[in-house]
């Protein structure tokens, strides 16, 4: 689906429309790591999302290693993905999430086909991901986007060499 999303690094302007979107369409556990506060969606757990997020503005070279960007779709924030710098020379990991309403519809695929662009542009040859045997919509999106898939423990390791995928139209 060409032209379907857009990535946008997630800074200071798109940070609230994507904690909209998280709170209003997704579980706390798809969107960040685990903190102590209040079950849900509460103050704490807002702030908590907006600094995870800043931390990681500087993106691959800053203290987290991480580029986070909004996917747009429409004009409209509806989910994140992210690259992080593993140890590795010229490996990233990745991970995603969209809102509730904008799944089942090819934009994590089309948003994946852009974060391979981004981190074939920013000097990368792999792009990893982890996810667990269950999780059938993230399989079936890495496996569309070229990745190997080895299951092991009960989790599910995925491995996209970028030199053999063909650049997303
Ligand atoms: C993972 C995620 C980003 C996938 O994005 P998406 O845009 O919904 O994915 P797509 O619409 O491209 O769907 C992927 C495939 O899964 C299929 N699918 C969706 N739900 C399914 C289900 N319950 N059972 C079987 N297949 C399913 C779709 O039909 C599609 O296959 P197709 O293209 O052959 O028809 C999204 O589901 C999400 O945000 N999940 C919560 C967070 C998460 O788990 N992130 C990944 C962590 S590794």
């Amino acid at each position: 689906m060409t032209g379907a999303v857009r990535l946008e690094p997630v800074n200071e302007q798109n940070l609230e429309p994507l904690l909209s979107v998280a709170a209003a369409e997704a579980e706390p556990g798809e969107v960040m790591p685990p903190v102590e506060a209040p079950a849900g969606w509460s103050l704490a757990r807002r702030d908590a999302f907006r600094e995870f997020h800043r931390a990681s503005f500087a993106g691959l070279t800053g203290p987290t290693r991480t580029q986070m960007y909004a996917i747009l779709a429409g004009g409209e924030v509806v989910g994140m993905v992210r690259m992080t710098r593993r140890d590795e020379p010229g490996t990233v990991e990745t991970g995603m999430w969209l809102g509730r309403s904008a799944r089942g519809q090819g934009l994590g695929v089309a948003a994946l086909r852009e974060l391979l662009n981004e981190a074939a542009a920013a000097g990368m040859r792999t792009v990893v991901a982890e996810t667990t045997p269950d999780n059938i919509e993230a399989l079936k999106v890495l496996g569309k986007c070229g990745a190997k898939l080895r299951e092991d423990g009960g989790k599910v390791h995925a491995e996209i060499c970028l030199d053999s995928t063909p650049p997303a139209l």
